[in-house]
């Protein structure tokens, strides 16, 4: 992974060097791990060059999101910084989703100790410095918006430098609330500066992610790869469906929400989209954090700020995911 330290910064910055045209995508993945953040990683180790994990609190508290993002790292062999980043939202006081990833953020499984503490806690000086230093970056939210707004909002020139953000939240529908999603309703005002930064911009919402879910017979073909790496990840499948089913009515599976977000950018083919404005309600006493997405067939509309990701082929997409617990599992 080709990382340099530039003399005077304050954190490492990644650098690629090589833009031939077999360079894969650069991407900052953020992330608060979490079981499907765990797969957006495993996808986006093998079809992308990360430059940086960088970590928000969300799913279970900074230091356990943290902690398991090294984790992960170091179970897929990754020479890939891990960069702290927000501790709670700009605004709203923390929430945690123990609830659905349990204590940890990533219970279900037989995990190792992290190999030691992230390269900083400076994840948005990270995203700053090396979006300044590498142009075309894809910044790939996978948690609560924290640190992707506060690098917006530190450093605007960055927006006119990356290659846009391609996140996972949202929806027509909610699961925090009836309303919002939870990575948007975790931090709504981070969600506002993101959703109206200018640039390209790809949402996978609930309507979408919810069409992903980790079916028995899709967990049975990661339990049967060879390797620690793939039993570790069918256990933490196991826990995250027992916990989903546990919670909803009629699902078969855990939503495996977060990979979404990095498929759309490496596997395009397997998705359908449609461009709508979008913004976000922040003021709403029981909509804060909803997605308000505009359908409406009129001339007057405002012009569209978002993709808005509409259908998915699961079943190649799912073997994508295989594949790529394939090629790091031994
Ligand atoms: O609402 C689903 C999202 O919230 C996913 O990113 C999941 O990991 C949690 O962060
Ligand atoms: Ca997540």
């Amino acid at each position: 992974m080709p990382l340099a330290n530039l003399i005077g910064t304050s954190v490492t910055v990644a650098c690629f060097r090589d833009m031939s045209p077999s360079t894969k995508l650069p991407i900052i993945l953020d992330c608060d791990p979490g079981h499907d953040d765990a797969i957006a990683i495993v996808v986006a180790a093998q079809h992308t060059n990360i430059l940086g994990l960088t970590t928000v609190g969300g799913n279970a508290p900074l230091s356990a999101t943290t902690r398991n993002a090294i984790i992960l790292r170091d179970l897929l062999g990754l020479d890939v910084p891990v960069h702290a980043g927000a501790n709670r939202p700009l605004v709203q006081p923390p929430f945690n989703a123990s609830y659905v990833h349990g204590e940890s953020g990533l219970d279900g499984a037989d995990l190792p100790e992290p190999s030691g503490p992230p390269e900083s806690h400076d994840a948005v000086g990270f995203i700053i410095d090396t979006c300044r230093a590498n142009e075309g970056i894809w910044l790939v939210p996978t948690g609560p918006l924290t640190n992707i707004a506060l690098a917006l909002r530190s450093a605007p020139d960055i927006a006119s430098r990356i290659a846009g953000i391609s996140l996972m939240g949202g929806g027509t529908f909610g699961n925090r609330t009836a309303a919002a999603e939870f990575n948007l309703w975790c931090d709504p005002e981070a969600a506002d500066i993101v959703f109206s930064y200018g640039g390209p911009l790809i949402m996978s919402g609930l309507d979408l992610t919810h069409q992903f879910q980790a079916l028995p017979h899709r967990i049975e073909m990661v339990r049967a790869l060879p390797g620690r790496l793939a039993a570790v990840l069918a256990d933490l499948f196991d826990f995250f469906s027992h916990t989903y089913q546990s919670r909803h009515k009629h699902i078969a599976g855990a939503a495996v929400h977060d990979p979404c977000a990095v498929m759309t950018l490496t596997h395009p083919h397997l998705f359908e989209r449609s461009l709508h404005h979008v913004e976000i309600e922040v003021q709403g006493a029981r909509t804060r954090g909803m997605t308000i997405i505009d359908q409406r067939d009129l001339r007057e509309v405002p012009d569209p700020n978002c993709d808005v990701l509409t259908g998915i082929d699961a079943d190649a997409a799912w073997q994508v995911v295989v594949d790529a617990i394939a090629h790091f599992s031994r």
